[in-house]
């Protein structure tokens, strides 16, 4: 299905539809697009069969909870292109994501698909205060990673000059930022710090350059996260989401007028929340696993995707389309310890409340004797790098303290040195799970 492009700089009518008009276009185009998994897709055909559902049962929205899910493994299982529903040739683009252990995720794209990304991608950017004109320097990495090439596509789509700089060389990074005086920064916001720390590093204050707007996403990152960047760098700071499996960056972004949680791109993409443990779908509001079906994809359409991502779907304010709350995490990334679910972002917001520490910081769980041991690693800010031994004493016991009190469990919290941590040049890695080496 293709989609007009709209003028540059408007709104698309769809954007301002009401419900039932979104509601009619996501029921015809649900309709196009189980059938065409059905019909092109030997995975879907048989799951469907399996699970006793045809699309001709697809009547309304809510009878796509009778479908069954897709998880991640069956990407694995059909690899590399086995969940393609056109032939090889039409597909103009492949992507992949690396997981952490086995073979990666591979999707594939038509020319349509391409097409509809860089609209979806070229709306968040202008939803995220981005127009033509703007330049955009982009330092999400190029590559297989969805990231780079995503977020340029789109830039361009608006009518901005890219900057296809990628992750990396953070020298490089700055150079460029201070010469071309870009407006928008896209980057993971774990690298994005990494660029306001050579910035401060080399003398200059992030406030007094061109950067206007940052459009970070790629990894979880928090309210606090977004206060620490603004205040540092004096920018609007706009959360974008996305996956590979679905599309990659662009299923749902920020307003900046409101700056109250992606706003998904409904036109696109269906969305569900579900109770993870049961497969239940929940009432909006109610947090639990986001779950994704694509409705224009023709090269590798999906159908109930598990994303693992773990939020709740929030009433439309900015745009006729409901919002995602900000992601509380991956249900990977959820630690229990002794008990006890802890989320990296829980600790990230506690972190952040102290003045005295950086947003650098990492989790490393141990089992120690039978019990779990935490150990919360934490730059200190360069600012407070040279307190006394008290003072330091105090930072660790309240740090310990309101882990304690909030996520309600004991840690040991050792303090770093400001660079002592292993910076990340996209996503960061946070926690360090050795319990089962
Ligand atoms: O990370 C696509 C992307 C690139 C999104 C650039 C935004 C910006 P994957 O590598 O497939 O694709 O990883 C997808 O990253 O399921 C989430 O767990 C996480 N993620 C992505 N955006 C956000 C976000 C890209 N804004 C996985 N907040 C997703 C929290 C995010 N987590």
């Amino acid at each position: 299905m293709t989609v007009k492009t709209p003028a540059s700089g408007d709104l698309e009518p769809i954007e301002t539809a009401s419900r039932d008009e979104i509601a009619a276009l996501q029921l015809q185009r649900l309709q196009w697009s189980v059938n065409h998994a059905y019909e092109n897709v030997p995975h879907y055909r048989k799951s469907f069969d399996a699970a006793g559902v045809h699309p001709s049962d697809l009547k309304s929205l809510s009878d796509l909870r009778k479908f069954p899910f897709l998880y991640k493994d069956d990407f694995r299982a059909n690899y590399p292109f086995g969940l393609f529903a056109v032939p090889k040739e039409r597909i103009v683009r492949v992507h992949a994501s690396s997981g952490t252990t086995g073979k990666p995720t591979v999707v594939g794209y038509t020319r349509t698909d391409i097409d509809n990304w860089a609209l979806l991608m070229a709306r968040s950017i202008r939803a995220a205060g981005g127009r033509p004109g703007d330049m955009a320097h982009v330092a999400y990495g190029y590559g297989l990673f969805t990231g780079g090439l995503g977020a340029h596509y789109g830039a361009e789509r608006l009518g901005c000059t890219v900057v296809p700089m990628s992750g990396g060389q953070t020298e490089k990074q700055i150079q460029l930022i201070m010469d071309f005086k870009p407006t928008i920064v896209m980057a993971t916001p774990s690298y994005f710090l990494n660029i306001l720390d050579e910035l401060e590093r080399e003398g200059v204050d992030p406030r007094n350059t061109s950067m206007r707007v940052g459009i970070f996403g790629a990894e979880p990152w928090t309210e606090a996260m977004r206060a620490e960047i603004e205040r540092r760098s004096g920018i609007d700071a706009i959360d974008l989401y996305g996956l590979s499996e679905v599309m990659g960056p662009g299923v749902a972004c920020e307003c900046i007028e409101t700056k109250d949680g992606p706003t998904l791109w409904e036109d696109h993409f269906y969305a569900e929340v579900i109770d993870p443990r049961t497969g239940e779908v929940l009432p909006d509001g109610e947090e639990g696993e986001l779950v994704f079906t694509t409705l224009t994809k023709e090269g590798q359409p999906v159908i109930r995707y598990r994303t693992r991502d773990l939020t709740r779907l929030l009433p439309p304010t900015s745009r006729a389309f409901r919002r995602i709350a900000k992601i509380t995490g991956r249900s990977d990334d959820m630690l229990i310890i002794r008990g006890v679910n802890v989320f990296p972002t829980q600790i990230e917001e506690l972190i952040l409340k102290q003045p005295e520490l950086s947003p650098h910081y990492e989790i490393e769980v141990r089992r120690e004797t039978h019990m779990d041991e935490v150990e919360v690693r934490v730059e200190l800010s360069p600012q407070h790098a040279a307190m006394p031994e008290p003072h330091l004493e105090a930072v660790v016991k309240h740090l310990q303290h309101s882990i304690k009190t909030f996520a309600g469990i004991s840690t040991r919290v050792r303090l770093m040195e400001p660079g002592a941590l292993t910076r990340s040049m996209g996503k960061a890695k946070r926690v360090f799970d050795k319990r089962h080496l």
